[in-house]
């Protein structure tokens, strides 16, 4: 059984009302335990929209969303579904509940009712699982913007979900927060081998993902896996979404005659231009 099954799933804002906004257009797709997707597209092609509907903060309008086989919808296992599937979102500081960071961990384990050795050990987990055990006493207030991140990434492992989805996590981030929580999401992925699905607006980042799944105005245009999805400048381009610089740079010399094959990372590009001589 998938971990996420979307099964033809539209969602209507303001149905029927002048204002009506098709946010997801008949959508499908299927995520396996284990894999790293980066869902990609341009401003407002439903990408958060699809955020809230993966853990059931919303309501399909049409279709469903399953998981581990369970429909969001389904009102007395709402709370197994919310636990399933972690999201966290865009600016840290709406994250930050409390004034000391262990208690900002401890939120959602708390709210699960846990006993107080599981709660604890969980905290330290989910501070060991971001880099931040140092810092399990301090208070958010003082920590850079990515150090926040991964607070509010650790707080939202502390739950255990079996997936967490990160809605453009790094956006408010300069390079250095980015870097950090992009490096923090790869050691989860390493460590504890958890389903990642991550939202983002830099092809480089979803580069790094297995899987890369396109929206446009709401609808799946690309579901491949990621280099692949990631060399086409053309076709991310026709969808206002651009390639790694790699891949545009091979693609600026393309048409200009020199071949370099598919390429997505720097790597990849520096070594198909020492084949090149
Ligand atoms: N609360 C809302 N009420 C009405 N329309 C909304 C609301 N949230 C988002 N939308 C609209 O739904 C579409 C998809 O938005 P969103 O899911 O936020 O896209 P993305 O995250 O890809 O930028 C956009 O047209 C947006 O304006
Ligand atoms: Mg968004």
């Amino acid at each position: 059984m998938s971990i996420i099954s979307v099964k033809n799933l539209t969602y209507i804002y303001n149905e029927d009302m002048e204002d009506e906004v098709i946010a997801l257009d008949n959508v499908s797709f299927d995520v396996e335990e284990g894999e790293f997707i980066a869902l990609i597209g341009s401003n407002g092609s439903g990408k958060s929209t699809l955020a809230r509907l993966l853990n059931g903060l919303r309501e399909p309008t049409m279709g469903e969303v399953l998981v581990s086989g369970i429909p969001t919808t389904d009102s007395k296992r709402r709370f197994e579904v919310r636990k399933s599937v972690g999201v966290v979102f865009q600016n840290p500081d709406n994250q930050m509940v409390t004034t000391i960071i262990e208690d900002d961990v401890a939120f959602g384990p708390e709210n699960l009712g846990l006993p107080s050795e599981e709660i604890n050990a969980r905290v330290d987990w989910a501070l060991e699982c971001v880099g931040m055990s140092g810092h399990r006493k301090g208070t958010p207030f003082r920590l850079s913007g990515g150090q926040k991140q991964r607070i509010a990434i650790a707080g939202v492992l502390a739950i255990k979900p079996k997936v967490l989805v990160l809605d453009e996590s790094t956006a408010m981030l300069d390079p250095r927060g980015k870097k950090e929580v992009m490096d923090t999401i790869e050691r989860i992925r390493e460590k504890e081998g958890m389903t990642v699905i991550m939202i983002t607006h830099f092809p480089e980042e979803a580069s790094r993902a297995d899987r890369v799944i396109a929206l446009d105005k709401g609808k799946i245009v690309i579901d491949e896996p990621s280099h692949t999805a990631l060399a086409d400048v053309e076709r991310l381009r026709s969808y206002g979404l651009d390639a790694p610089l790699p891949a545009r740079v091979a693609y600026g010399l393309k048409q200009r005659g020199v071949e370099l094959g598919e390429i997505v990372t720097a790597r990849e590009l520096a070594e198909a231009l020492c084949r090149l001589k």
